[in-house]
């Protein structure tokens, strides 16, 4: 109702500063938002008490975690955060396509660095679960960027809960490299050892989560599983943005240079989880992201293998409601599946 009435005025501003506008009265939002039902979920170690968490890249600072946690998520990504602060490309940097319900953004990894996101996370009063999604700065060499997640990994270790090693957004050139066999393999080697050092100093554990891009095929989805099992990781979020621009080619900013994300990425993100959940059967949870904008999307995304999923451009479409629409087609999904295995 609320986001209702204001979405025509925040579809009217350029979209990042709408965007920031929306984080600004999301504690309003979530005075009059529904509050979604309990679904308690058990996944990479952790209770979340619904599957619906937020996607990264809404919350890059950790500035908004509290008016955020009201919104009614099981859980929240924050970031994506760097080692060092950098500024990310010139705006504008965000466009939006109505027509086709989606967002083309090449932000490319702002972040405060990851000492101030700290601080900020520190002043956040809410007990919600946190995830933070971390990358490496623009101008360190791929050859180093173990150094980089390792450096953001150790920084974030006493606040969050779990943290997603992102290697696909398509926006930091070079970055979906990590992607390849090689390098995958022993980043994850180096995050495994670096995490059970971690483990042992603080005396309890943060899981490690990898995120994918949409745009591999399938044999690729394979390898990335295979490593995944191999250095045991805890998760794999599945997808981040696509450079494709199917479903939106004819559209005014259809041309942007970016990430596409929302409902033209949906069936595309789909498939990633399909393929991993068929390699991976169960072993290592997944998080569906890609194209969610009601209940049956997210039900779709459990349908294909997923334990979670995630939401960002179908928060801008649709707005907080979405996050209580999903909680209970999660619901009714999990009902429906405990009643027919009676
Ligand atoms: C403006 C914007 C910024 C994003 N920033 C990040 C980021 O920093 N790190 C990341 O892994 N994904 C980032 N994403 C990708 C989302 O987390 C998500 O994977 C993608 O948008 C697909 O979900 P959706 O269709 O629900 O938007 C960003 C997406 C958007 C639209």
């Amino acid at each position: 109702m609320f986001y209702s009435l204001a979405r025509p005025l925040l579809l009217a501003l350029d979209p990042e500063t709408a965007h920031n506008l929306t984080l600004k009265l999301s504690g309003l939002a979530a005075l009059l938002a529904a509050r979604p039902p309990a679904c308690p979920v058990r996944a990479m170690g952790l209770e979340f008490p619904n599957p619906v968490g937020m996607a990264a890249g809404l919350d890059k600072h950790a500035e908004h975690v509290d008016a955020l946690a009201a919104l009614g998520f099981g859980f929240l990504e924050l970031g994506g955060v760097t080692p060092r602060p950098q500024p990310g490309n010139p705006r504008p940097r965000m466009f939006r396509i109505p027509e086709a319900n989606a967002i083309i953004n090449r932000y490319g990894l702002n972040s405060v660095g990851v000492d101030r996101f700290v601080e900020n996370l520190k002043s956040a009063k809410s007990r919600t679960l946190i995830g933070v999604n971390i990358g490496k700065n623009k101008d360190t060499p791929n050859e180093n960027a173990a150094d980089d997640y390792e450096a953001c990994l150790e920084k974030l270790y006493p606040h969050v809960q779990y943290v997603t090693l992102n290697v696909s957004s398509p926006n930091t050139e070079g970055l979906r490299d990590l992607q390849d066999a090689a390098p995958l393999a022993s980043l994850l080697a180096r995050i495994r050892r670096k995490n059970e050092r971690l483990r042992d100093r603080h005396g309890r554990n943060v899981a490690i989560a990898l995120k994918i891009a949409p745009d591999l095929d399938d044999q690729q989805i394979r390898a990335i599983a295979d490593a995944a099992r191999r250095e045991r990781v805890d998760g794999i979020v599945a997808t981040n943005t696509t450079v494709s621009r199917a479903g939106v080619e004819h559209y005014a900013n259809g041309f942007q240079t970016g990430g596409l994300s929302g409902a033209p990425l949906r069936e595309r993100s789909t498939h990633v989880l399909r393929i991993l959940s068929q390699a991976l059967r169960n072993e290592i949870p997944l998080i569906g992201v890609g194209g969610i904008l009601s209940g049956a999307d997210a039900a779709e995304k459990l349908d294909a293998g997923a334990a979670l999923v995630q939401v960002y451009s179908g928060l801008v479409y649709r707005g907080p409601e979405l996050v209580s629409e999903c909680v209970s087609a999660c619901l009714a999904r999990s009902r429906t599946a405990s009643s027919a295995s009676r």
